[in-house]
């Protein structure tokens, strides 16, 4: 693949975003974080748009960018996070996460780019960035439109939250735009119509009032790790369900025939288990891969730390032990509720002579979206335009905690056009996007704004 001039360009300026290591999470990053903010200030303002700020909160930044034409035609308020998820674990990147680098791949033969955030979501958020220069490059823009990136999305949108709750005004808009999510395949457009909801919790296991040695002591006291190991196996039966009383109260239960309508997406069990080195999937009775991880909740361990971890062997019980522990929710569960509830429930799990400490870190409700909306519509042409062949619909397993909010809040629906692939690697190491991807979507991007409008004329 040959490039343009003007693409070359796009590349080195992707780049160099990525180069900055916006980890919202760790606060040894801030000024990071602040500089990514301050990058995407002046990228906006450099591809034409007239109004930008930065907007402090207590947390990270949120940039803002408005090209506002006329009020009476409509807005297209644009959202996504220049914040990127933790390197961790250093050592299993082949290239360090903040240096990117273009590799040809097997899926990717015309090149992809390496590095943390590439896709999740500073690629992304770029590409819109970029459509907004071309467009502009080609007359005046068709509709006004709104810019909001924050870094805070990684971490729960804590910030953007109450921004969005005192600033309804300033983002009034007719429909919300987000590339922030993925597609089925190179050549297989999809529209993300749900987003599962997330509570997060932490779990704390307190024996001994000091670490012990595990010969003196061993058998005689409830070690603080074995108890957590046997506590979270109580979290599902053997069917892999989840045994939280009350989990499943108010989840949604779709009908056979949209359970049917979900199963024509394309889906090879083959190709999905050798895609992440697995020999067997598993997953609760009486739902399909795809239906698992998405349509249904789930729970999973993201980290188990306590006792002795250093080289070599050191013999001891452990005062204490940790988890993180999250569960992804669907639509109708109320993801405060589920985190009392799981609370509860696992300290009734501990045995004696052990104390559980339970916290909430953050949480958000899930979200569908139907397709009968002109902003559907238009994304739906847009893909067909770009790629040649229509979109098809599909449920998404991640969260972005704002999305439901911003309907809550502003009334307004999210169109989640995303152009990732689930190989991107993304939050694992060699987290990477393809060209292939990113100049798709700078060229499918204005199609969608071209249709909104015209569709809107034509009510
Ligand atoms: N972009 C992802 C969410 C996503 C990816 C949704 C692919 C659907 C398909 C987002 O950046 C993300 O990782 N969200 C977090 C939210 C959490 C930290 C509050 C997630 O899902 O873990
Ligand atoms: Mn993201
Ligand atoms: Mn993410």
């Amino acid at each position: 693949m040959t490039f343009t001039n003007d693409q070359n360009r796009f590349l080195k300026e992707w780049m160099n975003f990525l180069k900055i290591p916006s980890v919202s999470a760790d606060p040894a990053y801030k000024k990071d974080v602040d500089s990514a903010a301050d990058w995407v200030k002046i990228a906006l303002s450099q591809a034409g748009c007239p109004h930008t700020e930065i907007i402090k909160t207590p947390g990270h930044p949120i940039v803002y960018g408005e090209y506002l034409i006329n009020p009476s035609l409509p807005t297209v308020l644009v959202y996504g996070h220049y914040d990127v998820q933790p390197p961790d674990p250093i050592d299993l990147w082949d290239s360090p996460p903040f240096e990117p680098v273009i590799k040809i791949t097997e899926l990717h033969p015309e090149g992809a780019v390496f590095a943390r955030g590439a896709c999740d979501d500073k690629g992304q958020v770029f590409m819109h960035i970029k459509a907004l220069e071309v467009m502009l490059s080609k007359g005046p823009l068709a509709c006004n439109i709104k810019f909001m990136v924050e870094g805070e999305e990684e971490v729960g949108s804590d910030h953007l939250e109450d921004f969005v709750k005192n600033n309804k005004k300033k983002l009034t808009c007719d429909v919300i735009l987000i590339s922030d999510t993925g597609m089925i395949s190179k050549i297989q457009p999809s529209i993300t119509t749900g987003l599962r909801g997330l509570s997060y919790m932490e779990v704390t296991i307190t024996g001994p009032d000091r670490d012990l040695h595990s010969g003196l002591y061993g058998g005689s006291v409830a070690n603080p790790i074995n108890v957590l190991c046997e506590m979270i196996a109580q979290l599902k039966d053997d069917n892999q369900r989840i045994t939280i009383p009350g989990f499943y109260d108010e989840v949604e239960k779709l009908s056979q025939e949209v359970r049917n309508e979900m199963a024509k997406a394309p889906f090879d069990e083959n190709e999905f288990k050798a895609s992440i080195g697995i020999s067997a999937v598993q997953g609760e009775e009486g739902y399909s891969n795809e239906e698992r991880r998405t349509i249904r909740p789930s729970l999973d361990v993201n980290g188990i730390w306590g006792g002795y971890t250093g080289e070599g062997a050191k013999t001891v019980i452990p005062s204490k032990a940790h988890a993180k522990i999250s569960m992804r929710l669907v639509p109708n569960q109320d993801w405060n509720k589920i985190s009392e509830l799981f609370t509860e429930y696992f300290k009734s799990l501990a045995p004696e002579g052990v104390q559980v400490g339970v916290i909430t870190h953050h949480g958000g409700y899930a979200y569908v979206t139907p397709t009968d909306t002109v902003g559907y519509e238009a994304a739906h042409k847009a893909y067909e335009d770009t790629f040649g062949i229509a979109p098809i619909p599909i449920r998404g397993g991640g969260s972005i905690p704002i999305v439901p909010m911003f309907e809550k809040e502003l009334g307004v629906k999210s169109i989640l056009m995303g152009f990732g692939l689930d190989s991107d690697a993304i939050h694992s190491p060699n987290e990477h996007y393809g060209i292939f991807n990113f100049f798709k979507g700078i060229e499918t991007i204005p199609r969608f704004y071209h249709h909104y409008c015209e569709l809107l004329k034509n009510k």
